[in-house]
């Protein structure tokens, strides 16, 4: 079964864009092993638009990598990535056109399909620019899904399509393994904080099989590469970590990773948030502060406040519990987190044992509720087992 566990890797978008070729992915490629990135759990390597020629070759119909950043085509880069232990991802469109004006694969479905099979692709990331009107969205993934189930490889189906359409009702059916429920990310914290809010109400519709995707990492970027903006702080990227982490989204690094720092690369591999994010169970976060806000036709609805102070729960496999609490205010706050609200009643005597995952700090057995002074942009995050 493929994405039995939240998939991780690396993506080019965030930081090349189009200058993307085959010295790159080679480097890209050898940063990943060295780094210990492979060791770590992340193990595709996925090459995003802008790959191919503007046009399919007139004879054969196929996509066609692009002769000067591919001069040996994408068998030979895909190669040189598996000969690294590595796995490898390309990059099409459900439209007719990809998002940056490429040949898309609608119509063209199952033979690209084949063609990826060919270049011994593992995974496609597959857009949702220039779609025919007329075509619903259900039925061009499931057209892709259909054309990777008959390409004769096992290739991972990455859908794109950025929460639209009601995505999260159908996209499992299409044999999708994670789709994007987000527009893109821009490299600065209020863009991770709104994606993070964003989220609340399908943080449920993620499982083994098929993951809410919510983009790619913007960790290590500060500001250089092709989702601009001003950048984050160090900060900022161990709360976006930490985010991604607790809701089981897939850990596709975005970032120049042949240039991170030892903070940074101490950050994306840590044992403990890894751990969080890959739990076999795959269980959603949920947010501890939800409270009712409407009542439609007897049916209760709760949703999440927008408050900036938040703690993020997720029930692990063995017994253990994560908990997130995250600062996304601009000052140092306070935050509070009442068991209750975890499930843990102050009756039932139980408490949580805690340790923080970034310092390795022991709290010890905390009950009834604990607060927390938070850096601004900040977090703490726990794993923690109930004890008396
Ligand atoms: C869309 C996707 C991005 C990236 C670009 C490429 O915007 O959401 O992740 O793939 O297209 O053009």
């Amino acid at each position: 079964m493929l994405a039995k566990k939240p998939p991780m890797g690396f993506n080019t978008w965030n930081t090349f864009a189009e200058n993307i070729n085959e010295d790159v992915i080679k480097e890209i490629a050898d940063a990943m092993v060295e780094k210990g990135l492979l060791d770590a759990g992340y193990e595709y390597l996925v090459i995003d638009d802008c790959w191919s020629e503007k046009q399919r070759d007139p004879e054969t119909g196929k996509i066609i990598p692009d002769h000067i950043k591919f001069p040996n085509g994408m068998k030979a880069v895909s190669d040189y990535v598996h000969s690294k232990g590595l796995k490898f991802g390309m990059y099409s469109c459900a439209g007719t056109r990809t998002c940056a004006d490429y040949p898309g694969s609608f119509d063209h479905e199952f033979l690209d399909a084949e063609t990826f099979a060919e270049y011994g692709a593992d995974f496609l990331k597959y857009d949702y620019c220039y779609r025919p009107a007329h075509h619903h969205g259900d039925l061009l993934y499931r057209k892709m899904g259909m054309a990777l189930k008959a390409c004769g490889r096992e290739i991972l189906f990455s859908a794109c399509n950025w929460g639209c359409d009601d995505v999260h009702k159908w996209i499992r059916s299409t044999g999708a393994h994670m789709y994007r429920s987000t527009g893109d990310i821009v490299d600065n914290f209020k863009s991770m904080k709104d994606i993070c809010f964003s989220q609340f109400e399908n943080l449920a519709f993620s499982a083994p099989g098929c993951w809410n995707d919510i983009d790619m990492l913007t960790v290590g970027m500060f500001g250089k590469g092709n989702v601009g903006s001003t950048g984050s702080t160090a900060v900022d990227y161990k709360t976006e970590f930490a985010i991604w982490c607790m809701y089981s989204a897939p850990l596709m690094l975005g970032g120049d990773i042949r240039t991170f720092d030892d903070e940074m690369m101490k950050l994306v591999t840590n044992k403990d948030l890894i751990r969080i994010n890959q739990d076999e169970e795959g269980r959603p976060a949920f947010v501890t502060d939800s409270h009712i806000v409407c009542n439609i036709q007897g049916e209760t609805v709760y949703t999440a406040s927008r408050d900036d102070k938040k703690v993020f729960v997720k029930l692990l496999s063995d017994n253990e519990i994560a908990v997130l609490f995250a600062n996304f205010s601009d000052d140092d706050r306070k935050v509070d987190f009442f068991f209750e609200d975890a499930g843990i009643p102050v009756a039932s005597g139980y408490g949580l044992d805690m340790r923080e995952v970034f310092t390795g700090e022991k709290l010890g057995v905390q009950k009834d509720m604990l607060t927390r002074r938070i850096p601004a942009h900040g977090c703490e995050c726990y794993i923690c087992t109930l004890s008396k």
